[in-house]
């Protein structure tokens, strides 16, 4: 499938992990993809990646708590590519393993900055963006732990997740009408860095997944990038503020 051919698409996060396989899958359906986080060399790897399978992209450095790179970001988009149609909002951290009353201020600050206030932020440049250009479609990537299901020990997370999910919905409704069509996906246990705990092998995670979710395993970082493109795809118009759970049914 070419379902992507002539459009450009953010992705952040895109060095590693979900952003990575979300990157390449839509470089691979013809998209030409603007790979953005921090860190330039793993950006520069996923560029690598997309350009030896044939594929158009650039490598952004941006950082989603800071207002002035995310504006560089859309900027630099529709410089390389012409505009801006997808943003894929995947960017994000988990830190403070430790009961809610314990996590530290400063790691609390960090996840709701980066998890939450990061993809509203991103959201507001894209937006400025769109509006001026016809519409457009963002993909808000949350997780099933916040709104779907919780789990001890990661309520920074949570709370910022559960944000994401909510803020989705909330800025779907405000920006349909300007042909902004918004909705997000919500991962279980995916196969990125994320959802390994400290110290645990990939190996030891398909052992404690076993049992862990009804399926068994966890997702393929390429089923949740179908979904992604999925909701981005015009197949999916009518899809406006959901909530898309890819999770193994841990939340069935
Ligand atoms: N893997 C899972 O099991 C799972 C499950 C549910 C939800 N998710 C969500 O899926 C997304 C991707 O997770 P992942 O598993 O692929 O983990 P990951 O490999 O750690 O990816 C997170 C990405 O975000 C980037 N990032 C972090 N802070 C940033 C900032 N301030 N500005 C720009 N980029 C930043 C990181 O790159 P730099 O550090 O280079 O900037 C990294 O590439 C996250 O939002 C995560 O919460 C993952």
């Amino acid at each position: 499938m070419n379902r992507f051919t002539g459009k450009t698409v953010l992705v952040t996060g895109a060095g590693t992990g979900l952003g990575r396989a979300i990157s390449l899958a839509f470089a691979a359906e013809g998209a030409s993809v603007v790979a953005a986080g921090r860190t330039a060399s793993s950006l520069d790897e996923t560029v690598g990646l997309i350009k030896a399978a044939g594929g158009t992209s650039v490598a952004v450095t941006a950082d989603v708590t800071d207002s002035d790179s995310l504006r560089n970001l859309v900027h630099e988009s529709v410089t390389r590519f012409g505009g801006l149609d997808i943003a894929v909002n995947n960017a994000g951290i988990f830190r403070g393993t430790v009961p809610a009353g314990e996590i530290s201020e400063e790691d609390w600050d960090a996840v709701l900055k980066t998890n939450t206030t990061g993809v509203w932020l991103a959201m507001k440049h894209e937006i400025a963006h769109m509006k001026e250009n016809g519409g457009g479609v963002i993909v808000n990537i949350s997780s099933n732990l916040g709104t779907h299901m919780r789990i001890p020990n990661a309520a920074a997370y949570i709370t910022s997740k559960a944000a994401v999910s909510a803020l989705t919905r909330a800025a779907a409704l405000d920006h349909i009408h300007q042909n902004i069509r918004i909705n997000a996906v919500s991962p279980g246990a995916a196969d990125g860095p994320m959802s390994l705990f400290p110290g645990e092998t990939e190996a030891d995670r398909t052992e404690r997944v076993k049992t862990q979710n009804p399926l068994g395993r966890v997702a393929e970082a390429g089923e949740v990038a179908a979904a992604v493109l999925y909701l981005a795809s015009p197949a999916a118009g009518a899809m406006v503020g959901t909530d898309l759970v890819i999770d193994s049914g841990s939340t069935a």
